[in-house]
């Protein structure tokens, strides 16, 4: 069954409810800052500043006050989040800052939540047009949708692993209008993604690239890992929790055995605590920033998994759920309004390296998808929970 992390201690049932707890009190704490702005995508020394709704990592925050409105039933959450609904289906409609792939991490932690929560209307109709927006960017030579830039600029004929996360959100429209082809879109960037994004020892490119007459599979590249061939931490995750939901939704046997070979790298790369480095190539003893978010994303692909998976394989994920959660909440999460008004420490946004592409931003604070994840694990351990993906 391969790693188990055996003699770990496990988060309990009161540690998660009383984590889930202070999310909620934390949120509550600071939404009236947050009704009619947003958090910035990264905390700066732990304080998010309000922002508006203009970058890829807003959907978290409201999906964050739709989970701790699942908890609490308050009604003050409802309220704020319905808010948010209504300035997502402004952003859509006005085309605000949406020319990129990530329509799903923005629609459907706010707006399929707040549908499949409580029926409203302008969230169904704002993450149709977000699934609209999305399919626009996908390019039938090479079958993919093109993650960043315009859709003819030179240097961006390329899919990031990044996008699995951004699927769902078809599969949802076409359950919600009966229209099939962004079912069909979803199917083919999937199958792309995942027979190139995945290398031999089962690391992951973060970005890959393909011939624009041909469609053929040119190179894989990094942005935001460490370096080319190396295996940044988050891509990663998102590779199990992508792979998770890739089989969910298209029930292909052969994802199951590429779930469980990605995510065995993920956590044989883990160092002691079971909270990843960055980049995968870093471990105990380099002097190097933490990415928790990375942790997060991958408890909810191993519980996601776990649900079609054999009782003994389902109880193995699961345990190494409870095993990384318990980390996350001893050592990483807040626990104190003056500390941070995030809910989780030690997240790495973009750690520019002298062989990356990114700018460097949001080292070693919270992040608005660390928050969310970490809240969207707490949830799951603690009931049923119906996915907003
Ligand atoms: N999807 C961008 C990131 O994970 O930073």
């Amino acid at each position: 069954m391969g790693i188990t992390f055996e003699g770990y201690p496990e988060i309990t049932g009161a540690e998660i409810r009383e984590a889930l707890d202070f999310c909620n009190r934390q949120i509550l704490h600071v939404l009236p800052e947050f009704t009619d702005k947003f958090q910035q995508a990264y905390s700066e020394n732990g304080f998010y500043p309000p922002v508006e709704n203009r970058d890829w990592t807003t959907g978290f925050w409201t999906g964050e006050i739709w989970l701790s409105y699942e908890f609490s039933g308050d009604q003050r959450l409802k309220a704020a989040a319905e808010v948010q609904v209504h300035d997502f289906l402004n952003r859509i409609d006005n085309k605000l800052a949406v020319d990129h792939h990530d329509m799903g991490f923005l629609y459907s932690p706010s707006c399929v939540a707040a549908y499949k929560l409580t029926g409203n209307k302008e969230g169904r109709e704002a993450a149709i047009k977000a699934a609209d927006q999305l399919i626009s960017r996908f390019h039938p030579v090479g079958e993919f949708i093109q993650a960043w830039g315009a859709m003819d600029e030179p240097g961006n004929y390329r899919l990031i692993i990044d996008c699995l996360l951004n699927l769902p959100l078809l599969y949802w429209a076409s359950e919600e209008t009966g229209d099939e082809k962004y079912r069909d879109i979803a199917e083919k960037h999937i199958h792309t993604a995942v027979a190139n994004v995945i290398r031999e020892d089962y690391s992951t490119w973060h970005t890959f690239f393909f011939d624009r007459k041909t469609g053929a599979p040119d190179h894989g590249a990094t942005c935001q890992g460490y370096r080319d061939g190396s295996a940044w931490a988050r891509g990663q995750a998102w590779g199990v929790y992508g792979l998770a939901l890739a089989y969910k939704y298209t029930g292909r046997k052969e994802y199951i055995e590429l779930f469980r070979r990605v995510t065995e790298y993920f956590l044989e790369h883990l160092p002691g605590d079971l909270v990843p480095y960055w980049d995968l190539e870093f471990n105990d003893g380099d002097d190097q920033p933490r990415d928790s978010s990375s942790a997060s994303i991958a408890v909810c692909g191993m519980l996601e998994m776990s649900k079609y998976l054999g009782v003994e394989e389902a109880e193995h994920y699961r345990k190494l759920a409870l095993r990384i959660m318990k980390s996350l909440y001893d050592n990483y999460a807040v626990k104190d309004f003056a500390v941070s008004n995030g809910l989780v420490l030690h997240s790495t946004y973009s750690n520019h390296s002298p062989y990356n592409t990114c700018d460097h931003r949001g080292v070693d604070e919270c992040n608005a998808w660390g928050d969310y994840f970490y809240m969207e694990a707490l949830t799951r351990l603690s009931k049923d929970w119906v996915l907003y993906w």
